[in-house]
């Protein structure tokens, strides 16, 4: 049987999520996506009108299926958390089940278990702003959405995950080295993220045979890089600097981490992987 596949944070075809998607679904595993809520709407119209027909090629020429896309806010874990603000925002009011114990409940519905989660999403209302000068708001924002939402979303979906099974999420160099430019908690948020990879591989190892790691990954001009505007630089900085001067494809991103959902990697678990054309071995820029 093909593997199943959950891929939380995906809203277009530019991010790392679409391209892990695709290299889990070149593979062979069955597709199925968590969408941001306010970002849903726009997501399944263009994939409807076939917007993103092009990139949903695969190697062998066949399209990617996604088989269902679960609206989600993973910064809420039950019904009770959301603040009535949300609740009555009309982004909101059109979907439901979107706390992550009613999407896991939906898909346990829906399809009983699945072999792979992905977390690809981050957000800091105040990314922009300096660490020093990150209020406590924009701070804890950033690791309830960035950080506590992996555990949140591993947590609910464990008990459905098959034993074998592994988890991924997606962090930045910004957590050990200092990455001018990366702030509200955003540093700290994937400083969390990465420990949290450590803890929760022997916790989910031990309770039910579930790997955990994380891939640190080099700049790509995606729509949330774009926001922190300061990305061009970045690949720039990348292209002169790292070991390998290309531009890093979210592609192969996307590969590393099919290798790391597969049994090629059975034995890996707990790592942050660098898939960054080797840029975080540098001392120094050249
Ligand atoms: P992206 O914009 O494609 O993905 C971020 C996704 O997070 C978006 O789809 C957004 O709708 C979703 N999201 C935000 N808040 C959410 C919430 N509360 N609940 C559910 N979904 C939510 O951008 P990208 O860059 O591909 O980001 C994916 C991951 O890769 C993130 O963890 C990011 O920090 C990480 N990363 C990105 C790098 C880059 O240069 N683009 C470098 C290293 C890591």
């Amino acid at each position: 049987r093909g593997k199943r596949a959950f891929i939380a944070g995906i809203a277009d075809d530019n991010g790392y999520g679409w391209a892990i998607a695709k290299s889990l679904a070149a593979a062979g595993a069955e597709i199925l996506v968590g969408t941001w809520v306010p970002a849903l709407n726009i997501f399944e119209t263009s994939l409807r009108r076939g917007k993103f027909d092009e990139s949903r090629v695969l190697p062998d020429g066949s399209l990617m299926e996604i088989t269902k896309v679960y609206p989600l806010d993973a910064v809420f874990d039950s019904p009770e958390d959301v603040p009535e603000d949300i609740k009555t925002n009309k982004r909101y009011a059109g979907s439901s089940n979107w706390t992550v114990k009613e999407v896991v409940e939906c898909v346990k519905q829906d399809f009983g278990t699945i072999d792979i989660l992905v977390h690809s999403l981050a957000n800091g209302p105040e990314v922009s702003k300096p660490l020093l000068e990150t209020s406590r708001y924009g701070y804890l924002a950033a690791i309830s959405a960035s950080s506590y939402s992996f555990v949140s979303l591993l947590r609910h979906f464990l008990p459905i995950i098959n034993p074998g099974g592994a988890t991924l999420s997606l962090t930045y160099i910004a957590s050990e080295r200092i990455i001018p430019g990366y702030g509200g908690g955003m540093s700290s948020a994937k400083a969390a993220l990465e420990s949290d990879t450590k803890v929760l591989a022997f916790e989910a190892g031990r309770k039910h045979n579930v790997r955990v790691n994380t891939i640190s990954a080099g700049p790509l001009r995606s729509r949330a890089a774009k926001a922190i505007g300061f990305i061009d630089m970045m690949i720039d900085y990348s292209l002169e600097n790292a070991p390998l001067q290309k531009e890093l494809t979210a592609d192969e991103v996307g590969n590393a981490a099919a290798f790391l959902a597969s049994p090629l990697a059975s034995a890996v678990t707990g790592a942050v992987v660098y898939v960054d054309n080797g840029l975080n071995a540098m001392g120094v820029g050249v």
